[in-house]
């Protein structure tokens, strides 16, 4: 019998510290007016006085946990490229401060493609029998990683937390995730990077602890070309999966894109002939939360009823690697805890 990773519950979390457009044009060369303009945002939130990823993903999980209506799970897998220390990975920590005792825990890095990316490994994990169940989570304190000194990459990033629970079940019911399409393009790797702290660096310069470049210490983006990236690859992606699923473009209720931009989101859905109101939107709220950025804008459109049982959904996403990924469901009947 063919199984399939099913969504049982769907928890999302902020931290309290909001960061608006006024805000960043008090330190920044830039205005409230190109920041909106250019990118769709007009607040974020942001971590601080010690909070970090793990702190935000103990809260969605918890919450996910909570909706789902279990208190126990196989596995805990963590999506996140903002850890709170390169080694050990987080799932661990998390399973712990949830009560869920020793079972498999791991973590992915997928930036903001990391929640599609690990949709399709916890969908792995339970179609192999491997684990019945999963609390899966996209987590970042990405801010921590940005110059707040830059104009160009201060403004866009937003922390949060979103996780799922998933449970074993049909491929015919709601909220049964996939197929899949999944993508990379290692070449373009530079385009958005964090060069400092990991083995290259610590190999090839000698560079002792305290002297690594700022440049090197937050991340570096070429915007526009991950722009135009972003908007090519989620749309090949986003066609590829509907093909897969054989699901025609009229056929998608809703369509959930990463949260990066809002041009890049209405030429996405422009390109693939889907209605801008058929587009799950929260940039305006969160900025772009990477891996959280998917289940943030879930649980805040089905918890204020724009994303309802039996809507069709299609999922796209798009980040550094560069990689990207594609999936598809009919949303489920679901409790869900949103903070917005
Ligand atoms: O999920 C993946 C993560 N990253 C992304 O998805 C980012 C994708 N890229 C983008 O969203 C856009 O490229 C940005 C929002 C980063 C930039 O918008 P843009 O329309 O591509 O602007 P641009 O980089 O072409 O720059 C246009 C102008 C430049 O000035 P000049 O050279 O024309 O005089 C920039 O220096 O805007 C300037 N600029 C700003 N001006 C005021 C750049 N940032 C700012 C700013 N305030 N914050």
């Amino acid at each position: 019998m063919t199984v399939s990773a099913v969504i049982a519950g769907l928890g999302a979390w902020l931290p309290p510290g909001v960061v608006t457009n006024n805000d960043l044009c008090s330190r920044l060369d830039t205005s409230e007016e190109w920041i909106e303009s250019r990118t769709g945002i007009v607040e974020r939130r942001a971590v601080s006085g010690g909070m970090a990823t793990l702190d935000l993903a103990v809260e969605a999980g918890g919450r996910a946990l909570k909706a789902a209506g279990v208190s126990g799970v196989d596995a805990v897998v963590v999506a996140t490229t903002s850890p709170d220390r390169i080694c050990p990975a987080g799932a661990p920590e998390v399973a712990s401060r949830l009560g869920l005792g020793p079972i498999a825990a791991y973590d992915l890095t997928s930036a903001c493609s990391g929640f599609v990316y690990g949709l399709a490994t916890c969908a792995g994990l339970i179609s192999a029998g491997i684990a019945k169940s999963v609390l899966f989570i996209g987590s970042e304190a990405f801010s921590t990683f940005i110059d707040p000194a830059n104009r160009t990459t201060a403004p866009i990033f937003g922390d949060g937390a979103g996780a799922v629970v998933l449970r074993c079940g049909s491929p015919e019911e709601p909220g049964a995730i996939g197929p899949f399409d999944l993508g990379s393009d290692g070449a373009q790797a530079d385009l958005l990077a964090i060069n400092g702290g990991g083995s290259r660096q610590r190999s090839a310069t000698g560079l002792g602890h305290g002297e690594v470049p700022t440049e090197d210490w937050y991340l570096s983006m070429a915007g526009r070309a991950i722009y135009q990236q972003a908007i090519a690859r989620m749309t090949e992606s986003s066609l590829a999966v509907l093909d897969r699923a054989g699901w025609s473009v009229t056929e998608v209720d809703r369509f959930v894109g990463h949260q990066a931009n809002i041009r890049i989101l209405n030429s996405v859905a422009q390109r693939l002939g889907i209605a801008p109101e058929r587009a799950l939107i929260n940039i305006d709220r969160v900025g772009n939360a990477l891996s959280a950025s998917i289940p943030l804008v879930l649980a805040g459109a089905a918890a204020g009823g724009e994303l309802r049982p039996g809507d069709r959904v299609l999922i796209t996403a798009f980040g550094a690697g560069l990689s990207w990924g594609s999936t598809v469901l009919v949303w489920p009947d679901i409790s869900i805890d949103s903070p917005l």
